[in-house]
């Protein structure tokens, strides 16, 4: 059976390896910014935008229509995670910004904002993965997986990643070849 979290599980796999390629990046005494603008931008295209909406907007949702609470539980703390994340996304934007500028005090606040969003997310990943998930796939039916499915598959993927789907994960294997990871 097809399963609605395990395609989630799989954007995880590719969301994992981007943040392995960040943390080598925030090793560089001097980045690439361009990369740093790359890496950016596909946790928003790709992590945020996306993955992201298909958790918010679909998932947790039908958990909630099957009684799990949105303010309380796994799904509100996830929910409360995505924000965290957005803030350190922010706080990278800026900095990268201000780094271009030639401030170079915003380096370390670019990294810090990284790091913040690297230990957020490879925690927040291992509890969807081994907590949340599990207990959705306890209350999803067969049909409310192949539902599910078939809504991912109508997000608009339009221009992400300056391309489509494949542009984000063939960037994000790029990437992992240039930093080694
Ligand atoms: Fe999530
Ligand atoms: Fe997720």
């Amino acid at each position: 059976m097809n399963s609605a979290t395990k395609n989630l599980e799989n954007d995880h796999v590719h969301i994992l390896r981007l943040i392995d390629v960040m943390e080598r990046a925030t090793k560089a005494e001097s980045p690439d910014v361009n990369h740093l603008e790359l890496m950016v931008d596909l946790i928003k295209s790709f992590a945020d935008g996306f993955h992201h909406a298909k958790e918010e907007t679909l998932l947790f949702p039908l958990l909630v229509e099957k009684g799990f609470s949105l303010e309380q539980g796994p799904v509100g703390v996830m929910l409360n995670e995505h924000v965290q994340g957005r803030n350190y996304v922010k706080g990278m934007t800026e900095n990268i910004a201000l780094y271009k500028t030639g401030n170079q005090n915003a380096l370390p606040l670019i990294y810090q904002n990284m790091n913040g969003y690297i230990s957020l997310l490879r925690n927040h990943i291992n509890k969807e993965n081994n907590i949340l998930f599990k207990m959705a796939d306890r209350v999803l039916t067969e049909n409310d997986h192949e539902t599910l499915l078939h809504q991912y598959g109508e997000i608009d993927t339009h221009n992400i990643c300056g391309g489509d789907l494949n542009q984000c994960l063939s960037k994000i294997e790029t990437l992992a070849k240039a930093y080694n990871v």
